[in-house]
Formats: C-alpha cells, sequence, structure tokens
C-alpha cells in the first residue's frame, strides 16, 4: 500500500484529497498543526504529524524514518498579513521540505498556483503557457514562483509542479463570498473590461493529483483548469441561473476596488487579521486575462476533467444549501 503525506491537510483542498486518499484504500498522513482544524478529517484510518519545518534536522529523521511513496505539499497562506509571511511560508518550507528529502526516493506533488507565473496579456487573450516568461503580480504568486524554482532547481527526485487557476467546491471560503452576494441579488463587476477566468473544480483537482502521484512523469510543471474559458458575466450568469435568483448589477471602477483593498489591508493590519480583500487580491481582480492552457495534462497525464463550471457551481451551491451556509 502506497504510503502518502498530504500537508496543509486541514485545508479546503488537503482535506478533500485526504478523503479521496483514504477512500481509495492509500496509507495517508494528514500534516496539520496543532492549531489546525480536524473538521474534515474524522476518518479513523488518517494518521497525524506536524511537521517541524523550522528544524530541519528533526525534519529530515521524520522524512527518513516514515520514508513516504509521495508527498503532497499544500501548506501555504493564501492571504497573509504582512508579505514576508508569503515568503516564510509558501517558499520557506517548500525549500526546508525539499532539503529534508535529499536522498530519499520519495514523489514530490507540489501545490503552486496560477498566480506563479501571474496573468495573461491582455490584447489578444491568449492562453497563458508553462513556457512563458513568468512575470507574478502579487506576492503570493512570487514567493510560489521562487519555491518552484527552488524544486526545479534542487530536487533530485521526482516532481511534479500543479499550478492550479480558481478551485472552487464544497468548503471553499473565498468564492464562497461571491456567490452569497449573488443570492443577496448583487451582481458585481471590478472594472470595465470583461474578464477571461478559469476554474478547476475540487474533485476533478484532486482526480488529477491522483494520477500525477501514479504517473511516471516527472521534472514537469503544469496549470490546471476544467480546460475552458469563461467571461466573468457567465459566471454571474450561471450562479443567477443555479440560485434561481435575481440581481442587480453593480460596476465598479478598478480605482474605487483599489482603495477598498488598500483600507481592507490597513484594517487588516490593525485588527491583527488577513481579509478576503487585499492589496495583493486587488492585482489578482484587476488581472482580466487568466486563460491557461492543459493540453500537456491531457497528453501525459491523461487528465480528462468531468465538471465544468455550471455543474460544479450546482454541486458547489446544493452543498453550501445542505450545510446552511447559504438560504
Ligand atoms: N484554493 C485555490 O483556489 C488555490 C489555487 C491555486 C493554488 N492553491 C494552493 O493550494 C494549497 C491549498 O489551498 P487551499 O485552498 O486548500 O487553502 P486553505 O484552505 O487555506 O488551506 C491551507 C492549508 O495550509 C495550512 N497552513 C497555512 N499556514 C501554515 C503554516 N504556517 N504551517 C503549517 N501549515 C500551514 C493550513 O493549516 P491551518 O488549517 O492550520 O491554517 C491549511 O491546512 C495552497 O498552497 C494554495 O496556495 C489553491
Amino acid at each position: 500500500m502506497q504510503k502518502v503525506l498530504v500537508t496543509g491537510a486541514s485545508g479546503f483542498i488537503g482535506s478533500t484529497l485526504v478523503e479521496k486518499l483514504i477512500k481509495e484504500g492509500y496509507d495517508v498522513t494528514a500534516g496539520i498543526r496543532k492549531s489546525s482544524s480536524k473538521k474534515y478529517l474524522q476518518d479513523t484510518r488518517i494518521k497525524f504529524l506536524d511537521l517541524p519545518y523550522n528544524n530541519p534536522k528533526e525534519l529530515e529523521k521524520i522524512l527518513k524514518e516514515e520514508n513516504y511513496n509521495t508527498i503532497f505539499h499544500l501548506a501555504g497562506l493564501t492571504k497573509a498579513k504582512r508579505k514576508e509571511d508569503f515568503y516564510k511560508i509558501n517558499f520557506g518550507y517548500v525549500k526546508s521540505l525539499v532539503d529534508a528529502l535529499s536522498g530519499l526516493e520519495t514523489k514530490l506533488i507540489f501545490f503552486s498556483s496560477f498566480a506563479a507565473h501571474g496573468p495573461g496579456e491582455e490584447k489578444t487573450f491568449c492562453e497563458c503557457r508553462v513556457e512563458d516568461l513568468n512575470e507574478p503580480n502579487t506576492e503570493y504568486g512570487k514567493a510560489k514562483l521562487q519555491a518552484e524554482e527552488y524544486i526545479r532547481e534542487n530536487f533530485k527526485g521526482k516532481y511534479i509542479i500543479l499550478r492550479p487557476t480558481g478551485v472552487y467546491g464544497p468548503r471553499e471560503t473565498d468564492y464562497f463570498v461571491y456567490f452569497q452576494t449573488i443570492n443577496n441579488h448583487l451582481e458585481p463587476y471590478l472594472g470595465f473590461t470583461a474578464q477571461r477566468l478559469t476554474f478547476v473544480y475540487i474533485d476533478d483537482l484532486v482526480d488529477l493529483s491522483i494520477l500525477a502521484m501514479n504517473s511516471d512523469v516527472s521534472q514537469k510543471t503544469y496549470f490546471v483548469s476544467d480546460g475552458k474559458l469563461y467571461l466573468d458575466t457567465e459566471f454571474a450568469q450561471i450562479t443567477k441561473k443555479v440560485l434561481n435568483t435575481w440581481t442587480i448589477k453593480l460596476k465598479f471602477p478598478l480605482f474605487i476596488v483599489k482603495w477598498i483593498s488598500s483600507f481592507m489591508e490597513f484594517a487588516g493590519k490593525i485588527a491583527g487579521k488577513s481579509f478576503t480583500l487585499n492589496k495583493d487580491k486587488f492585482n489578482i481582480l484587476k488581472a482580466r486575462n487568466w486563460n491557461c492552457g492543459i493540453e500537456d495534462l491531457r497528453k501525459d497525464l491523461y487528465y480528462d476533467p468531468k465538471i465544468d463550471l455550471e455543474k460544479g457551481v450546482e454541486k458547489t451551491i446544493a452543498w453550501y444549501k445542505q450545510e446552511k451556509w447559504l438560504k
């Protein structure tokens, strides 16, 4: 039985991945910290481990003893109070892991992000590709790129780097804010040019992660989406249809959103919190082209996403309603 470790196992993607791996019979350890929630990690077959990323000797010792076949590294910050935290966690922990795995046979599947590449150009709106020059426009993306580069330069074992675009589905809390807004009859648009968006439904991403683990393919980086491109208006249309509701359209000029984002970041610093809207998030929201290609994933890993946006939003909203997150 393959022995696997999932770091960031308490999170949205990590917990769903753990659930699927357990269901498929893998020997699964959930990498979480003492403060992490175990709400979605209730299966008694799950083992737990608090990885000492800041103690290289101890980390190396544990990873040597455990000798995992595969580590899925998902632990990371998607928002942070201070930009240094992105580099400390999203780059620093990857470096610790790579160094500690030196000489072992463990395969590493690293969850990077589309943000490591940065948005695409906004004239032809062509697809972003792995061969492009990476130009991340956020601290989050810069730290993810730094981590990718460290893996590419230093990891001698087998690895695959995944760059998911926006991931949504049950348990997710950021797109949830958007669904909630539409449910409250407001349909917000940021800026006046349509945004090209890509998405991947959680189950497709989890299935792909398992394909990546079991594949002989290695030393490769891939964007991950459902293979389709959507306009922001289509996303709203689908959400309204699924919620069976009406909305008032609100179009905000980008300079106002920028101002609000800066204010939220300032408020977050005072309150010691990281809010969903901040300066880094603004740079993601202002970009108009989040179009990426997945042909290489289809060819190399036989990835065949099953859930498009309409089906995925239906499943997600059904879950939010069942869990009483949405009325
Ligand atoms: N969701 C997306 O749309 C998306 C898109 C592209 C890439 N990704 C990447 O996929 C990964 C998982 O994302 P997600 O959406 O599942 O995020 P999430 O729900 O916020 O989960 C993040 C996980 O990382 C852990 N973590 C955060 N800081 C940590 C630290 N200092 N030490 C140890 N663990 C720490 C969290 O533990 P606690 O529960 O204890 O906080 C949690 O388990 C992230 O690396 C993210 O960058 C996500």
